[in-house]
């Protein structure tokens, strides 16, 4: 079956069951309690294993974020020119637009969907899961035969993913001095202290393992850094400590002003919000041939998400050594993922080998996989399931 069938077929699935709450569900499943979420929507997930709420849920948050000297561009020529100084040798443009530190805080709206077994049964461990830059949520419940969550849902854990702040349909404040890295943090944290505290669901989770990609990943990372007790185990995807490579994918990206791009779904964003120009850019960013479903190349430049000036500046700053962090560690990587890698991540060592034991010194278990012939993409790639095998019986292994 293709994957635009695939896709087809889940998006029957969801019609089917995308009556507003107090809607008939079909017999035989119970749709999970919808506290903590505002205009709740209640779906199956893409593979049917769960059963998933989805809306809006507050998230009061606060960080020390970094004051750029740098306007919203007026125009893609600016932008163009913008990407132009930051990659160029010798410039001074970083060091040019650094104003110092500001503390910014607010209550955002953040866009969630938290996902359950559809046979009704209670899991004690929930994974946070935080998507990267050029995807929002659905990363991670991409299609049936990709998705993450079911996996991870028929391992008996439940899943709660968002869309980061400035995506999606969570809000979209300001994208130079707003949407950065330090509060994205804060916000994973707090989203985190809330699954252990009964806020959505109505569910005590006694174990929360926080997963990221990409971005997702240095924000994950961030936080067993800083909040050393929020996760009990941690799993980066997309990610090492190598950032040799992150100008020629920015490059690569070709990003462009979102509501120039996509109108018809970023037209009420300003020129601080920025997407890949087209699927050959999300190819050379995400994927790598033959392994992968041109369809669900088209599916996933088709779904782009937006990223910020304000997060393509700190994306770098957030990661630092979890000196205090004792739970087990895997990073999962693309074996050819070009931001963290460029392309090769077993070059000059293991790469991912080698972040996980430099930012681990006191895990109790540490391990890594690099997925065959794979891009920056892993979940969008026919290798997608044996990643998501590696993480099961990791965290198995570790009791999680
Ligand atoms: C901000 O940048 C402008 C030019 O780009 C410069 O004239 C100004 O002095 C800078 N301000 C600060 C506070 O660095
Ligand atoms: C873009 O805006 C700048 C001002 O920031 C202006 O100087 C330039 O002419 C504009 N370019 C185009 C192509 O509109
Ligand atoms: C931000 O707030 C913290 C805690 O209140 C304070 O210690 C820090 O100095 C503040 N940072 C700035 C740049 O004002
Ligand atoms: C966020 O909301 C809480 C509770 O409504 C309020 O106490 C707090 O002042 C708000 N914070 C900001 C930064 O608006
Ligand atoms: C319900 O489904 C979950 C996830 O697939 C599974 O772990 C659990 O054993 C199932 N429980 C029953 C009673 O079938
Ligand atoms: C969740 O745990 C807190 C204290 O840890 C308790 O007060 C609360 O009743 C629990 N809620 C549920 C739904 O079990
Ligand atoms: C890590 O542990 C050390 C020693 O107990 C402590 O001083 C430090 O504040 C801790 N750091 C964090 C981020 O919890
Ligand atoms: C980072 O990767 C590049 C190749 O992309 C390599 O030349 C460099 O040695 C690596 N640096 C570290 C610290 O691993
Ligand atoms: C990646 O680098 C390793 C180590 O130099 C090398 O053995 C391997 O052939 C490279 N992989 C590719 C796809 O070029």
């Amino acid at each position: 079956m293709t994957a635009l069938t695939f896709l087809t077929f889940a998006g029957l699935a969801a019609a089917q069951y995308s009556n507003s709450v107090g809607g008939a569900l079909p017999a035989g499943i119970d749709a999970p309690m919808t506290s903590g979420f505002s205009n709740p929507t209640v779906q199956p997930s893409r593979g049917g294993a769960a059963i998933c709420v989805s809306g809006h849920v507050p998230v009061m948050a606060s960080a020390e974020n970094v004051m750029f000297n740098f306007s919203i561009p007026a125009n893609e020529s600016d932008v163009t020119d913008t990407f132009l100084k930051y990659i160029t040798q010798g410039s001074t443009f970083a060091q040019s637009i650094m104003g110092g530190m500001h503390n910014v805080s607010g209550n955002y709206s953040i866009g969630a969907t938290l996902c359950m077994p559809a046979n009704g049964t209670i899991p004690s461990s929930v994974q946070l899961l935080t998507h990267g830059i050029g995807f929002d949520r659905y990363y991670w419940d991409f299609a049936a035969g990709y998705s993450y969550v079911d996996y991870a849902i028929e391992q008996g854990y439940a899943t709660f993913s968002y869309d980061r702040l400035g995506v999606g349909l969570s809000s979209t404040p300001d994208p130079i001095q707003v949407v950065q890295g330090p509060l994205e943090v804060s916000i994973a944290n707090q989203l985190a202290m809330s699954l252990r505290n009964s806020k959505f669901g109505g569910t005590n989770f006694s174990t929360v393992i926080g997963v990221g990609h990409s971005f997702g990943s240095a924000i994950t990372q961030a936080v067993t850094s800083m909040h050393p007790t929020t996760f009990d185990a941690a799993i980066l995807t997309g990610f090492s400590m190598n950032q040799t490579a992150i100008p020629a994918f920015v490059t690569a990206l070709n990003l462009q002003i979102a509501s120039q791009n996509q109108p018809y779904r970023f037209a009420g964003l300003n020129n601080g919000y920025l997407v890949d120009y087209s699927a050959v850019s999300n190819q050379y960013g995400f994927f790598r041939a033959p392994n992968f479903d041109p369809l669900i190349l088209a599916a996933g430049e088709a779904a782009k998400g937006s990223v910020t000036f304000g997060e393509l500046f700190t994306q770098a700053a957030i990661a630092s050594p979890a000196m205090n962090f004792t739970g087990p560690v895997a990073i999962v990587n693309g074996a050819a993922d070009l931001p963290f890698c460029f392309g090769n991540c077993s070059y000059p060592m293991n790469l991912a080998e080698a972040a996980v034991n430099a930012l681990y010194p006191a895990s109790m278990a540490k391990d890594n996989y690099l997925a065959p012939s794979t891009g920056h993409g892993v979940n969008l790639h026919y290798t997608a399931m044996d990643a998501y095998k590696f993480i099961g019986s990791f965290l198995k292994q570790n009791r999680y």
